[in-house]
């Protein structure tokens, strides 16, 4: 489904809540499935899904979108201080052009893009994922973007690269946040080279139809809707190939309980507090909190055999 690139984007063309509602009972009648999952484009490209577990079925019927006022304003984004509302009241200061993303490490074209450069990549696509933070919220979100794999595969990855690094900015001058020593900056995440190639990870420059919000991530942040949200770095300057796995910065902030895979898992508890359910904002009940965040058709196999009390 193609979108234009959010920099074409007139405000007086944003499309409102009323849409996507229709787009979702849409979506619903064309494929036979739930949304909430993903758009057709991205069901096609990931096979027909498989019957899916009632509770599954059940939780997802029961995807509601979650108001674009809620995504932009109750954010994480340490950078810009660790209150829910700091993000959408200070990243304001957040300078998004010029912008370049410099690919490194293990790539037989390693360089500096411009980011306008990036987004003339692919057509932009609309997903709708469910985006579950480790604290225990969640929301669904409508992003755009295309698979990160499209980036992957202009930079070529030598034989060697087995992971892949990404860097948020670090310029305290723009990012407040980073003024104290909250966490060791530059934020850093990290993926095995499979998941990163996986056709679910959205690399991401919009959301509600319009341009990332600062806040957001603006203008370039991964969504990987399998993994708890702090996998999903926002505001990318630097993608790094590497043969041996990366430190994530919650990793080296906190190894007991943030490991570098980060998969939604309601088995796996974190050790300060239960992971089995969940309370998506602007609700008040807690709803199961789903194997893989609800995605374990399309990315359960890339974990096979792994023993994820382990690799958490
Ligand atoms: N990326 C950076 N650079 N800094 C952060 O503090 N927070 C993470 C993730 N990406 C974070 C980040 C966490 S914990 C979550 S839950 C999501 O961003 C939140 O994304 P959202 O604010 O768009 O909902």
């Amino acid at each position: 489904m193609l979108i234009r690139r959010p920099p074409d984007i007139e405000t007086s063309e944003i499309t409102d809540e009323k849409l996507y509602w229709n787009r979702r009972e849409f979506i619903r009648s064309a494929t036979g499935v739930v949304a909430g999952l993903a758009t057709p484009s991205v069901l096609a490209a990931c096979g027909e899904p498989r019957r899916a577990e009632a509770a599954e079925r059940r939780a997802a019927r029961d995807d509601e979108l979650t108001p674009y006022e809620d995504v932009t304003s109750y954010n994480n984004f340490y950078e810009f201080g660790t209150d829910k509302r700091d993000p959408s009241r200070y990243a304001g200061s957040l300078r998004i052009r010029p912008w370049t993303v410099t690919v490194e490490g293990e790539v037989h074209k390693p360089g500096v893009w411009d980011i306008d450069d990036v987004l003339k990549l692919s057509p932009l696509e609309e997903r709708v994922y469910r985006l579950r933070c480790v604290e225990a919220w969640s929301m669904v979100i409508p992003w755009q973007g295309f698979s990160l794999s499209e980036f992957i595969k202009r930079v070529e990855p030598t034989s060697h690269a087995r992971f892949v690094a990404f860097y948020t900015l670090h310029d305290p001058e723009q990012m407040p946040g980073q003024r104290r020593r909250i966490l060791d900056w530059p934020y850093v995440e990290g993926l095995r080279l499979d998941e990163a190639m996986h056709p679910l990870t959205l690399l991401t420059f919009g959301l509600y139809g319009r341009t990332l919000p600062n806040q957001n991530g603006a203008p370039i942040r991964l969504v990987i809707p399998w993994k708890y949200g702090f996998k999903s770095i926002k505001s990318i300057v630097r993608v790094r190939f590497l043969r041996e796995q990366p430190v994530n910065t919650w990793q080296a902030e906190a190894a007991r309980e943030y490991g570098f895979y980060a998969n939604v898992n309601p088995n796996v508890d974190h050790p300060r507090w239960s992971q089995a359910r969940e309370r998506r904002i602007g609700e008040f009940r807690k709803r199961p909190t789903l194997m893989f965040n609800g995605y374990a058709d399309q990315v359960g196999h890339m974990y096979a055999g792994m023993d994820l009390r382990r690799n958490f």
